[in-house]
């Protein structure tokens, strides 16, 4: 038994449809896991999500959300939408956000603390990419996503989530070893107790996400540090998601 609840949390991307929601949706009818379990799926289709949800025990998630309130900021969707909506939780920071929308860790801070501050559980992505791997500077990128994306913001019994995702393992069918995920993410709680204390880590969840199959889930989250998963293109096949879910145990 984990000492954190387990959350397995997929990430639609630009993909799916409303065929995708309905079977979706239908895989989980009845089905009751030990796991917090969310789906991302892209804006449009939350509300159609939505109207299902009361035979599940599935939650929906945003893969966004706005650094801003209200206003003239065409395009945008605030953090007291999406929990009106009936959000529960949302990916800030996500790889493929930071490098092709230039999100940088100031605007991710503000993104968590207007979660926080709206009751949306903030999801801070964080990764290195193949070169800072192979420079052996992970750690120091890890460190400046968190101390940039995180320091100074006020935790106190507040619920948090941080997901690992390596860059050179997304959508690359080149997952992690589960060694290799543990021990990024014992440097991350241990970065956590740094900035906050040793309370905060213990609460935070470290989700673990890139190239995550029903074939490597289970091992993955047998590692003492990997609290959860964030699934990519395995999330597209209900199938395949639910097999996933039932190892987070
Ligand atoms: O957010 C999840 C994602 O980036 C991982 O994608 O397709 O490698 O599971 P994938």
């Amino acid at each position: 038994m984990k000492q954190r609840k387990p959350i397995v949390i997929a990430n639609w991307k630009l993909n799916g449809g409303l065929d995708l929601i309905c079977t979706s949706v239908a895989s989980f009818i009845g089905k009751h896991f030990a796991a917090q379990i969310a789906i991302c799926p892209p804006y449009l289709y939350m509300r159609d999500m939505m109207t299902f949800l009361q035979y599940s025990e599935l939650q929906i998630g945003s893969q966004n959300v706005s650094r801003y309130e209200s206003g003239a900021y065409t395009g945008e969707t605030s953090a007291q939408m999406l929990k009106q909506a009936g959000c529960s939780l949302c990916l800030i920071g996500h790889s493929e956000r930071r490098a092709m929308f230039a999100e940088n860790n100031e605007g991710c801070k503000i993104k968590v603390n207007t979660a926080l501050n709206h009751g949306l559980l903030p999801v801070l992505c964080v990764g290195e990419n193949r070169e800072e791997r192979e420079a052996n500077i992970t750690e120091q990128v890890l460190y400046k996503q968190l101390s940039e994306g995180l320091g100074g913001l006020d935790l106190a019994g507040k619920d948090l989530c941080i997901a690992y995702e390596p860059v050179w393992a997304i959508g690359t069918g080149l997952a992690a070893t589960p060694a290799i995920a543990q021990q990024v993410h014992q440097y991350i709680r241990a970065e956590v107790t740094r900035l906050f204390d040793q309370d905060t880590a213990n609460r935070v969840r470290i989700l673990y996400g890139g190239s995550v199959t029903k074939a490597n889930a289970s091992e993955l989250l047998q590692q003492p540090d990997i609290d959860g998963l964030l699934v990519g293109g395995a999330s597209l096949d209900p199938g395949h998601f639910v097999a996933i879910c039932e190892q987070a145990s």
